[in-house]
């Protein structure tokens, strides 16, 4: 009987879910009920990371109690700054960073249960930890000390402040806790199916985080902020925008980064509020080359797709890259900024996983040779 193949998983429904809804015709994303955009507008990235492990928003108490309870986990074992010191200066931040998850797994006595407690004690250590320990390899490898995390700190301003050794401003801080709200959650992409897949053989969450953040490097998903900033770098101004993008879509496969997505066929909700802000940044700042480029190259795309009769809109990715380059991010450090937050998706993801498993194993149609007799080496 002749097998449907859905390559890429596209359109393949693997489970229902109750953590987030995107409607690709639309263009609208919704955590829990919440539009992303009234969560991006008025929530913090604590407030989000409770709503997506638990049924709703926090009230007072409760994310007081929360951020308590991620205050002690912020910390973060003396042997994974001895493993990032050990690391070659040029070692991409994402190998560092899924370094860091196996190794908080190894250091972890209680690592390998799955029950909802040990789930949630580890999810708990791991939201707070990727803060610190992004923060604290970017300074490693620049020769820097590491700062200890500030306990009273939100996790968007402990990682500004870790990252760069002063409080960070209130401004900045909303900016990171919007960006850490956007990136937050997104159903199954790539890195949160492969952490359900990876956890529905009951292995540990340490081992399944480890596989998302494996997942999240590849420049056609979480990577892919960086070959923005990269591009528009390569590119060096407004002028040369045109070319670039003509140039690069006339190359067999040609893709430009920050554009199109599997499920959006209008553009992501998220690149339109991360428009917004980096439009502001720009305004603020007086630095307003990459915003500008970044225009340029969305009309360009925009006039171009046209010409193929195809809607390829900018996603996610594509002005949070301007966004964080007006933050004074390091470039190589935009995926790991992504993992940050994307932790918090991923453990709610892990929480569905354990909670009513099956282990994930689809099949592959096979179209080689049959019937083939043994023959022996001296015969072959
Ligand atoms: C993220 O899944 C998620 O939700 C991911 C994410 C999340 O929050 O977790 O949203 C985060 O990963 C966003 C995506 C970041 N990646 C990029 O910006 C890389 C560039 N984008 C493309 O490689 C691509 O659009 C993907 C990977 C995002 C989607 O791949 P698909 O669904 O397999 O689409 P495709 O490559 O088959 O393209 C469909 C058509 C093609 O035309 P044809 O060859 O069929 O004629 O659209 C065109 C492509 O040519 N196209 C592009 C393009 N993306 C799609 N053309 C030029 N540049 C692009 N970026």
């Amino acid at each position: 009987m002749e097998q449907t193949i859905y390559r890429g998983l596209e359109g393949v429904h693997i489970d229902t879910t109750t953590i987030s809804r995107i409607d690709g015709q639309r263009g609208e994303l919704i955590y829990r009920g919440y539009d992303i955009r009234e969560l991006a507008d008025k929530a913090s990235f604590e407030e989000v990371a409770y709503l997506l492990w638990h049924d709703d928003l926090p009230d007072r108490a409760q994310l007081d109690a929360f951020h308590a309870e991620l205050a002690p986990n912020f910390t973060v074992p003396e042997p994974v700054f001895e493993a990032f010191r050990s690391m070659p200066a040029a070692t991409h931040p994402m190998h560092a960073i899924r370094t860091a998850v196996s190794l908080l797994g190894a250091l972890d006595p209680e690592a390998e249960g799955v029950d909802d407690a040990n789930v949630h004690r580890i999810g708990l250590k791991l939201l707070a930890q990727f803060a610190t320990f992004t923060a604290a390899y970017a300074r490693i490898r620049d020769g820097k000390d590491v700062i200890a995390p500030d306990p009273e700190l939100s996790v968007a301003a402990n990682f500004l402040y870790m990252l760069n050794g002063e409080p960070p401003t209130p401004a900045a801080t909303r900016v990171m806790d919007v960006a850490l709200v956007l990136h937050a959650e997104h159903g199954s992409n790539a890195s949160a199916f492969v952490g359900r897949a990876t956890a529905s053989t009951l292995t540990d969450v340490y081992s399944a985080i480890t596989a998302a953040v494996a997942a999240l490097k590849g420049p056609l998903h979480g990577g892919a902020n960086i070959g923005v900033m990269q591009a528009l770098e390569e590119i060096g101004s407004v002028e040369a925008v045109d070319g670039y993008v003509v140039d690069t879509l006339a190359r067999p496969n040609g893709r430009v980064m920050g554009f199109g997505h599997r499920v959006y066929k209008v553009v992501d909700p998220r690149a339109l509020i991360l428009k917004d802000v980096a439009k502001h940044l720009a305004e603020e700042s007086g630095d307003s080359k990459w915003f500008e480029m970044s225009l340029e190259m969305e009309r360009v795309m925009d006039r171009e797709m046209a010409k193929r009769g195809k809607q390829v809109k900018p996603n996610v990715d594509f002005f949070s890259a301007s966004v964080y380059r007006m933050l004074g991010l390091p470039r190589d450090m935009y995926t790991p900024i992504f993992a940050v937050s994307r932790i918090s998706g991923w453990m709610a993801h892990l929480y569905e996983q354990y909670a009513n498993n099956r282990i994930m194993r689809p099949r592959l149609t096979y179209d080689g040779p049959l019937g083939r007799t043994f023959r022996p080496i001296e015969q072959r």
